[in-house]
């Protein structure tokens, strides 16, 4: 079976991680983003992927290749400009073979494509879309469902007062190719709004997935909630392997009195101070180099960046190359862009984001 995985978006409350490289090769612990879904697909035996792009960006082909790396094998489609989660699905058309999965391309999880493949042939649905409970269905599509599986309702983004469930679509589709046929060429469909409408009451199932790790990691919150849960091992991902054999890189360097907490992971050829502190769900990347007295807490520092003593880092993320000068405090989800500078005694929180490259003089914010 293949899988369409769509990577339209923009990624903008990911800024400034998402500024100069697409939402899926962000890096996520050790990782492009994309590699976790592309494993995920992988590990459900799905090694034939076609990635729908509504602009294709060198950096994602440059990095994902032809998902080899992943162990997968990737067929990129452009669309001409960006034709909604249907029309993409359009686009690739002349890709697909037969029933096929459909992937949104901006979730975390570990959902059981296996058993939803199977439970798909045993109704003989036209479309099975994964659903998970999630806290507040308002940002997704609400699935309402009747006891033998057919969906009885689909509302994309309800409103509060319309809420009876805690079921939303986890974008995680198995179709038939007919589907295909329902979709106008040329022009912008949303899957959402023009096609499970139409499908409900004709062939349209829901397979409730219970258990299971589901998250959408596009805003800086989730990504570091992400980070830690992909550390901790509460999501079946790759890095889990990895972390047995350590969560240190051997070929790190850290000084004497470093503490370091479970779930975190330091990379090859960083260096670590002494005294300081790399507290659970931090991620210090290759060749970062973290001075004296440092505390991190549920901080991840990509590759590359300097981190000086006395800095105080947590829920936050230092992108690759950026220079965090002495006693810096950051937190609450500030997020510093690659290649910047930020000058001692800055505080940063509240959502703070630094522009890559910009330089914060020593000083200048108590934000
Ligand atoms: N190629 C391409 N072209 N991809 C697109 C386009 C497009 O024009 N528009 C959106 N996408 C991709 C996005 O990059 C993302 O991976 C996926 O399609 C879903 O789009 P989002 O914009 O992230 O939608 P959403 O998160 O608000 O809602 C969707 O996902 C929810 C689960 O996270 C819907 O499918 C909801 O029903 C669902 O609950
Ligand atoms: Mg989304």
């Amino acid at each position: 079976m293949q899988a369409v995985i769509l990577v339209g978006g923009q990624g903008t409350r990911l800024r400034p991680l998402t500024t100069n490289r697409p939402k899926p090769i962000v890096p996520l612990v050790d990782r492009p983003f994309m590699a976790y879904m592309l494993e995920w697909v992988a590990s459900h035996g799905i090694t034939d992927v076609v990635m729908c792009c509504g602009f294709l960006a060198d950096s994602m082909v440059q990095e994902l290749g032809d998902g080899s790396r992943w162990g997968v094998n990737i067929t990129w489609v452009q669309e001409p400009e960006p034709r909604g989660t249907a029309g993409a699905l359009k686009v690739a058309e002349e890709h697909l073979d037969g029933r096929f999965l459909m992937l949104n391309g901006d979730v975390l999880t570990d959902l059981d494509l296996t058993a939803q493949i199977a439970q798909h042939e045993a109704t003989g649905a036209t479309g099975t879309l994964a659903l998970v409970p999630v806290e507040d269905p308002t940002a997704y599509g609400l699935v309402r469902l009747h006891p033998d599986n057919r969906v009885d309702e689909f509302l994309e983004k309800p409103d509060p007062d319309e809420i009876d469930t805690d079921l939303i679509s986890a974008g995680a589709y198995v179709l038939e190719r007919s589907v295909l046929d329902m979709i106008p060429a040329d022009r912008m469909v949303s899957i959402e709004r023009e096609v499970w409408p139409r499908l409900v009451e004709d062939g349209l199932y829901g397979c409730v997935h219970r258990g299971r790790y589901w998250m959408d990691i596009g805003t800086p919150q989730r990504y570091l909630e992400g980070t830690e849960d992909i550390l901790a091992g509460r999501v079946r991902t790759r890095v889990t392997e990895r972390l047995a054999h350590g969560a240190v890189d051997p070929s790190a360097t850290v000084a004497d009195g470093v503490a370091i907490a479970d779930a975190v992971l330091v990379e090859a050829g960083a260096t670590i101070g002494a005294r300081s502190t790399i507290g659970t769900g931090s991620v210090v990347g290759r060749d970062v180099t973290i001075g004296e007295d440092v505390i991190l807490e549920h901080a991840v520092v990509l590759e590359g960046a300097t981190v000086a003593a006395g800095a105080r880092l947590r829920d936050c993320v230092v992108g690759a190359g950026a220079v965090i000068e002495g006693h810096v405090h950051l937190s609450e989800y500030a997020m510093v862009g690659d290649g910047a500078t930020v000058g001692e005694h800055n505080a940063l929180a509240r959502g703070a984001r630094v522009t890559p490259g910009a330089v914060l003089p020593p000083g200048a914010l108590r934000f």
